[in-house]
């Protein structure tokens, strides 16, 4: 097991990264006044709602609530685990990240895979351009030998090939079974792709996680793929994707498909959106995946029965998480077609006007529900109704979920009542009115604001028998800032990763003070008025004692003091 990332290398690593970077080089960032702003990536919108702050380090969608730090842009734009995020980001800057307590470090344990595959890939490349046989088969189905590159495609000879002597003169045997290059057979590691034909499988960043594998003649089964393993998880990789990006950044809408040679084969014609699941139906995570990066999706089917299946979970895993803002739509093809053949039977142009003409998920949504069903008899109809109300029940709030219901009325007649749920909040900045009258809560507003100013803040000790929630949390975090001055706000979050008040302190992140505010004066301020309350509090507690029992010496000069003058006993915060 990799032991724990230790604290002080995550302050080291975030002072070397800068948000701005981090996440310009995933979603372009446009300068906007002290801040830079873009189209949020995780809802769809077409006016940038989402800024990111230099200043904090620190990023904040206006629009869906969505904002975090450098380390939270990564989890969630690229569904990383912590660890996986503060790996990315320290291999963006060449850093290694050491691990507490022995443990060797995530990636090297992954690292020695990822080699594997990549030797893998090259040699099955070169492979390829060796084999007349494999070249011809590729020809013959119709892809250019520059589309065969840009897809990585390869040949993986049979098992009496040098190509695999020298893999595993170059990879210890465990690694090679690891990656899934060899399987364990029952005499000894042996090649898990023989004479077929390599489609390399990439995950986000690029890296080669493993491969589908065709045979060139009748072979079963007539695709293998990598077996899941740590790289490898079905439910999530998805075909062609960072071929895709790489293509378009952004692309206007991506085509999922349901084969390898698909992908290929409409990239040869064109049209280089499109990806494909690994022999999979579409999950949640794949959809969750796509739609932060583009706002159209188009499923594509076969049109027999299989297709007609896969459709309807693809539409399952679509509704249970719709958000307002994404498009969906779907193709069914002609029996008997895939992308592939249609493409080269029709061309680019016919197949693009069957994905314009694509059906939009609500028509699809009451063509299923509508099925077997008599819509001209009441039964029929109320039948729809209730289909209909369990499938948009079981969406969360939106537009087109109120929509659905709308059509679900109009069709059948009647009003049919969606289960009531109670209406999400709506976002909220905070109130710096509403802040002041929570002074510990603005104190830490501040503090994220400008760890540098809460630093500079006098001792905080007489705050430490302060009775107000979040005191605590408080002086934790100007303790924070003190040892660790260059930090910004967002760093001082991350340090609170894991405590239960993280997400209270990113979102009091999201406060903008407006033009001209003076953080370090309102700081000073605001502790004034908390040292104020700490005295205060400290005089009624000496009251109540010396009324129970009695003060001693001591307690009796204190309350002397602090009652003739209150600012010698406590010094107020200065900008020393
Ligand atoms: P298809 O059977 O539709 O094949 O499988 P295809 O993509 O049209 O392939 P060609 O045109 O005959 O070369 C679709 C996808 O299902 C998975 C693969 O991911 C394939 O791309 N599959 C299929 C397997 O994993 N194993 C198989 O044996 C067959
Ligand atoms: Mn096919």
């Amino acid at each position: 097991m990799p032991g724990r990332i230790p604290e002080s290398f995550v302050d080291e690593l975030l002072a070397r990264v800068d948000i701005v970077q981090v996440i310009d080089a995933r979603v372009p960032l446009k300068k906007k006044g002290r801040e830079y702003a873009a189209c949020c990536p995780f809802h769809g919108e077409k006016t940038p709602s989402f800024y990111v702050s230099p200043q904090k380090q620190f990023y904040h969608c206006f629009g869906c609530g969505a904002h975090g730090t450098a380390i939270g842009f990564l989890m969630e734009y690229e569904r990383l685990s912590f660890p996986e995020a503060v790996e990315a980001l320290a291999e963006s800057v060449g850093m290694a990240v050491p691990r507490e307590g022995g443990g060797s470090a995530a990636r090297d344990d992954t690292r020695p895979l990822f080699e594997a595959l990549e030797a893998a890939e090259a040699a099955f490349r070169k492979a390829l351009r060796d084999s007349p046989r494999a070249v011809n088969y590729l020809k013959a189905r119709g892809l250019s030998g520059a589309t065969a590159a840009r897809y990585g495609i390869g040949y993986a000879p049979p098992p009496e090939a040098a190509l695999w002597r020298e893999l595993r003169a170059r990879f210890p045997e465990a690694i090679l079974e690891r990656a899934g290059v060899l399987l364990r057979g029952e005499r000894g590691p042996w090649p898990r792709f023989r004479d077929r034909i390599t489609f390399p499988i990439r995950d986000r960043r690029g890296r080669v996680v493993g491969f589908g594998a065709r045979t060139l003649g009748e072979a079963q089964p007539k695709y293998l793929n990598s077996p899941e393993n740590v790289l490898f998880h079905k439910g999530r990789l998805l075909y062609g994707l960072h071929e895709c990006l790489q293509r378009e950044h952004r692309p206007r809408r991506i085509l999922v498909v349901e084969g390898y040679m698909d992908v290929c084969m409409l990239a040869e014609h064109g049209i280089g959106y499109a990806v494909a699941t690994l022999g999979t139906a579409t999950t949640a995570e794949h959809i969750a995946q796509l739609y932060r990066l583009t706002a159209e999706l188009v499923f594509c089917f076969d049109g027999d029965r299989a297709g007609r299946a896969a459709a309807r979970r693809a539409a399952e895993n679509l509704v249970g998480q719709f958000r307002d803002g994404w498009e969906a739509r779907f193709l069914f093809l002609p029996q008997g077609e895939d992308p592939d053949s249609l493409i080269q039977q029709e061309g680019t142009a016919a197949f693009e006007r069957r994905i314009a003409a694509a059906t939009p998920l609500a028509d699809y949504l009451f063509e299923t529900l509508s099925e077997g069903l008599d819509l001209a008899r009441e039964s029929g109809r109320a039948a729809l109704a209730a289909r209909g109300r369990k499938l948009f029940g079981t969406m969360p709030e939106s537009v087109f979920r109120d929509l659905l219901f709308q059509r679900l009325n109009d069709t059948v007649g009647a009003r049919v009542h969606g289960p009531h749920l109670p209406a999400p909040a709506p976002p909220r900045a905070v109130d710096a009115e509403l802040a002041m009258r929570r002074p510990v809560r603005w104190a830490i507003t501040l503090v994220l604001l400008e760890p540098a100013a809460a630093a500079r803040l006098p001792n905080l000790d007489p705050l430490d028998d302060l009775n107000l929630p979040g005191i605590r949390l408080l002086l934790a975090l100007v303790e924070t800032a003190r040892n660790h001055p260059d930090l910004k706000g967002g760093h001082l979050a991350e340090h609170f990763r894991g405590h239960e008040a993280h997400s209270q302190l990113l979102k009091l992140l999201t406060y903008r003070p407006p033009q001209g505010f003076d953080v370090a004066a309102e700081l000073r301020d605001v502790v004034r008025r908390l040292f104020a309350m700490a005295r205060e509090q400290r005089i009624e507690t000496l009251i109540r004692k010396s009324r129970e029992g009695g003060l001693d010496d001591q307690e009796l000069k204190e309350l002397n003091d602090l009652m003739r003058n209150p600012s010698n006993t406590m010094s107020h915060p200065t900008d020393a």
